[in-house]
């Protein structure tokens, strides 16, 4: 048996088992399985792996993406480039830390930034990353390598340039680009959003939610209500995914 699975602290909102269960079906793995193991405290990981050496390989979601850090063998580049770990591949005992949100988020985001950047303009295009967490690194790495120019926005001034109560109409309305990786309107808490001025949103922006479940966040309904393009996190969690599968398989 090949064994792989998600860390987490509550797992409730997860598609990982179901894409991971379906993809060994439809590719006769019958010998792989995928798990959720909802752990209280990321010191609880190394007594998971050592239980279990038919564990390959885990994904890391929220909030451990940064502390499993000190638990792994090492980083691959471009995790320790970005500093959170989403996926690690398990090989004589080896825990390895990659990063495939980075792959994730760039698909996501690559065929829109073309239209961010005005016709015959210079200007870089801004972006406003709401929270300061594992996915937000990953999203700041994609952003920088486009030339894209942001801000994060933290509950706490010492983990992001701007806190909540800072984000007024025009900063959002220079920010053509604002990315929720924040866990805000994510499963069960459905009805909450981020707290922005969404009557400054125009047609011109674009607003990205990292949450998948629901697939139509609050935070994106917001955006629809003033003709902004929305995009959900579902598209990327099947591309981390499959980039992760690839890890995995070396
Ligand atoms: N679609 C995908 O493939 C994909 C991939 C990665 C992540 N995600 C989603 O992205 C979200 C974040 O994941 P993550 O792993 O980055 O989590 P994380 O490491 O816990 O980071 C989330 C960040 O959001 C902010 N935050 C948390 N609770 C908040 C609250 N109640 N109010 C305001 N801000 C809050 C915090 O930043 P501050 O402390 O700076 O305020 C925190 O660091 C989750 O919903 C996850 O499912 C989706």
């Amino acid at each position: 048996m090949q064994r792989y699975g998600l860390i987490g602290k509550a797992l409730g909102h997860s598609f990982s088992k179901e894409f991971f269960t379906d993809k060994f079906k439809r590719e006769g793995l019958a010998d792989h399985r995928y798990d959720l193991f909802e752990l209280a405290d990321i010191s609880d990981f190394p007594q998971l792996v050592q239980a279990d050496p038919e564990l390959r390989g885990m994904n890391v979601t929220l909030p451990y993406k940064q502390s499993v850090i000190p638990y792994l063998t090492s980083l691959d580049p471009l995790a320790a480039a970005v500093g959170a770990v989403n996926t690690i591949a398990i090989r004589n005992g080896e825990l390895i830390g990659h990063n495939t949100d980075v792959f994730g988020f760039r698909s996501l985001v690559e065929p829109i930034i073309g239209s961010l950047r005005d016709p015959g303009s210079d200007v870089r295009p801004r972006a406003l990353v709401l929270g300061s967490g594992g996915a937000s690194r990953a999203v700041a790495y994609v952003l920088r390598e486009a030339g894209i120019r942001f801000r994060i926005v933290s509950r706490d001034r010492s983990r992001g340039e701007l806190t909540w109560d800072m984000v007024d109409r025009t900063i959002v309305s220079v920010c053509k680009l604002i990315i929720n990786t924040t866990p805000m309107g994510m499963h069960p808490n459905v009805e909450e959003a981020p707290p922005l001025p969404y009557e400054a949103l125009t047609t011109k922006h674009v607003l990205v939610d990292l949450i998948y479940n629901p697939e139509r966040t609050r935070f994106l309904k917001h955006g629809e209500e003033m003709g902004t393009r929305t995009i959900g996190g579902l598209a990327m969690l099947h591309a981390q995914a499959e980039e992760a599968w690839r890890v995995w398989k070396g």
